[in-house]
């Protein structure tokens, strides 16, 4: 605050015109609000697909930042309502790395979106109960581990869904989104719950229909009744995980009760992000299933990985993991990362005023072709050489954020979703017959996991 008193008034960040910021929410940030920000509206992601709309965006976020420059770009809007576009690298790590303050996780946005079923969620948290909370994630999801400590019974829940799915694919052997994600929220379900809830699917119906409550944030009312009703589920089966004897069954679920806790810690707030934030995994494994179909080389590359590695070796599937590390830079599930100034911070060349909005806008970072020679390519060798690439060392690629909001679950997305697309591969060849994605042209802004079907052979 000391230092942005020093600075006089003249100092002020650039800020669009008029008619840029009605495009930057016509052209990026509309878009990216109507394919649903919290639920996938699959119709909307098929119209910006067909459309090429994540491309436009990407090009009208490159011409402003190549006119302003360095600094973050004030949007021109009525008084009092302030938001800046985040452009550069180290601009995007300073707010990233200076995350809770000044910068909140916890923005206007954000808060009345997720509030429709998680209103104590870390997320949307403030310090003292969000320590508490991100903690809680972090002990339960093994954050600190490249794998977690249930990794072997994880692999074993994949294992035998992912064979029931391949088993009842019928005489057409056709495998599209719907059987895959029935499939993966049972998958989800055990994972989360054990086999107690492995069939409950009015559980993740819940789930989804207050996300598609939470896509309209401020405009929908709140349905307490439904978000208790959700809260009811996730506390029955917490408890029976914790009422399971001297050998529960291993699930997550398992693991809260011998966590410590207080009332601040709000578990099944935690739990229901959990069931939602699984979803966009479950989409990056279908998208890599089509990347993997269409890129015979990196295929190659996968099932060799697959042969030297069998059992518990599949804890730790580099290659694997690079591909849906590549497919979240591709099509990241995370398009805008959104932070909130708690107090007016300095910058280069000017002072934000406090309770700014910051939106990063991750398809810029991770597609921008005017700085990354593979941004439109499939290259998971990106996230294996990233220590030997110049660019990647200060180059932001974001698919889980950074700083101190980092996904708490990131390791335990790749080692599932890394099995699940190896149980896929090896169990059968899968022949797509819905996308024309080619090696030798540059990939979609958008891939639409609900339009995507394949063959399957043994
Ligand atoms: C493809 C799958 C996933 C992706 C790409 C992803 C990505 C992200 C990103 C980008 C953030 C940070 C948002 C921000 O900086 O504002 C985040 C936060 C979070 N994620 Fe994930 N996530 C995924 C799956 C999961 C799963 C399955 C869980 C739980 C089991 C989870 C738990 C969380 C939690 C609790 C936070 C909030 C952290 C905090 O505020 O401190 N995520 N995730």
């Amino acid at each position: 605050m000391a230092d942005a008193q020093a600075m006089t008034t003249t100092n002020t960040l650039p800020h669009a015109t008029l008619l840029e910021s009605i495009n930057v929410f016509a052209q990026v940030l509309g878009p990216t609000w109507a394919k649903g920000v919290i639920i996938r509206r699959p119709a909307m992601v098929g119209i910006a697909e067909s459309l090429g709309l994540d491309k436009h965006a990407v090009r009208y976020m490159q011409k402003l930042r190549n006119k302003y420059g360095n600094d973050p770009l004030l949007l021109r809007l009525p008084k009092g309502i302030n938001y800046a576009l985040v452009f550069m690298p180290e601009h995007v790590h300073r707010v990233l790395q200076e995350t809770h303050q000044p910068f909140a996780t916890d923005s206007r946005e954000k808060h009345a979106a997720l509030a429709h079923f998680q209103p104590d969620g870390v997320l949307i948290s403030q310090d003292p109960e969000r320590s508490k909370r991100r903690h809680f994630n972090e002990a339960v999801l093994d954050t600190a581990l490249p794998v977690h400590r249930l990794a072997d019974h994880f692999m074993r829940v994949v294992n035998e869904e992912a064979s029931q799915l391949l088993d009842s694919l019928g005489y057409k052997q056709q495998l599209d989104w719907t059987r895959f994600a029935s499939c993966w929220f049972r998958i989800v379900r055990r994972v989360v719950f054990g086999s107690a809830a492995r069939d409950d699917e009015h559980l993740t119906h819940l789930v989804n229909k207050l996300r598609g409550h939470a896509n309209w944030a401020f405009m929908y009312p709140r349905n307490k009744a439904l978000q208790q009703e959700l809260h009811t589920r996730i506390n029955h089966y917490i408890q029976l995980a914790a009422q399971s004897g001297s050998a529960p069954e291993p699930s997550l679920a398992a693991l809260i009760a011998n966590m410590p806790q207080d009332a601040a810690t709000a578990p099944a707030d935690q739990v229901a992000h959990w069931l939602f934030a699984f979803d966009p995994a479950g989409m990056t494994v279908f998208r890599a299933l089509a990347l993997l179909a269409s890129h015979p080389q990196q295929a190659a590359q996968a099932q060799a990985e697959l042969q030297a590695n069998t059992g518990s070796a599949r804890q730790y599937l580099p290659y694997l993991r690079a591909c849906i590390l590549e497919n979240l830079r591709l099509w990241p599930t995370t398009p805008v990362i959104l932070r909130q100034s708690m107090s007016d911070t300095v910058w280069e060349n000017g002072i934000m005023p406090a309770k700014t909005g910051l939106i990063i806008y991750t398809p810029l970072l991770h597609r921008d072709d005017e700085y990354l020679p593979y941004a439109n390519i499939f290259a998971p060798e990106v996230w294996l050489n990233q220590q030997n690439t110049a660019i990647a060392k200060q180059w932001p690629l974001l698919p889980f954020s950074e700083g101190p909001a980092i996904c708490p679950a990131r390791n335990l997305v790749l080692l599932l979703t890394s099995n699940m697309l190896a149980e896929l591969l090896q169990s059968s060849s899968l022949e797509l017959l819905s996308s024309r994605l080619n090696p030798k042209l540059p990939l979609p802004g958008t891939l639409s996991p609900y339009r995507l079907r394949f063959k399957a052979s043994s």
